[in-house]
């Protein structure tokens, strides 16, 4: 069975995920950060794009916590563009990079999964990791363009975006379906679930109706 995807980011009160050139700003308030922590604890799996990598270097665990407790580590990087410094890569967590099938770079201490002839086959992906990973539930954290991709091939179960009090302006900001190729036919319509003031700003989910 696909594991249940579930797209979690913060946005501005203008709708940027972070800032022109891709600069990480603060969004989430403290309440949020908490929500988050707790979070992850309950999924199986992060997955964010390499770009998030290349930008925010994030470390995608849960603080203190042993490798076995964190959650799986999936990043989505078709031609293995992530650098050997990056934090996933330190070995704290299970962590699994998606290449497409002609990549043929591998990672010490990392597991490679080849999916999907140039763009990653999403759909496959989700096949894989539950057959042979065991991942029932996914935090997709983003970036734009992974969201936007998870979007595109139906596969977002919920969505929860944490609506954060500034503005951050910029043309070029990304926003939390973004990149190019794809622009959703009609919009993919969804149903407000629940809205909820979480310190300075407010968490909204929803429920996709596809
Ligand atoms: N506020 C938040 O909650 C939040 C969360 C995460 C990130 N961010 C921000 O978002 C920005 C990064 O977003 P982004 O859109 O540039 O990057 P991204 O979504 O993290 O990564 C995009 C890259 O991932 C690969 N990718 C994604 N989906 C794919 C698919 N289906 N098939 C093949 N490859 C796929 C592609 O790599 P290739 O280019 O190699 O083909 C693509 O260029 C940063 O500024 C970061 O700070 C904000």
């Amino acid at each position: 069975m696909k594991p249940f995807v579930r797209v979690n980011c913060a946005m501005s009160a203008d709708g940027k995920l972070a800032g022109e050139e891709r600069k990480q700003i603060r969004i989430s308030s403290e309440e949020d950060i908490k929500r988050v922590k707790e979070l992850r604890r309950s999924y199986n799996a992060i997955l964010v794009g390499v770009g998030t990598v290349i930008a925010d270097d994030p470390h995608l665990t849960i603080k203190n916590a042993d490798y076995d407790e964190n959650p799986i580590r999936i990043i989505l990087d078709p031609t293995g563009r992530i650098p050997d410094s990056a934090r996933v890569l330190d070995g704290k967590a299970p962590t699994i990079i998606v290449t497409n099938e002609s990549c043929t770079k591998d990672w010490a201490g990392v597991e490679s999964v080849r999916c999907g002839e140039d763009r990653i086959d999403l759909t496959r992906l989700m096949d894989i990791l539950s057959k042979e990973y065991n991942v029932e539930s996914l935090i997709v954290e983003g970036g734009g363009e992974t969201i936007a991709s998870f979007f595109r091939e139906r596969l977002v179960d919920e969505y929860s975006v944490f609506v954060g009090g500034l503005i951050i302006g910029g043309r070029t900001a990304p926003t939390p379906s973004d990149g190019n190729g794809w622009v959703a036919e009609g919009g993919v319509k969804l149903r407000l679930f629940s809205a909820e003031v979480l310190g300075n700003g407010a968490l909204l989910t929803f429920l996709p109706e596809y």
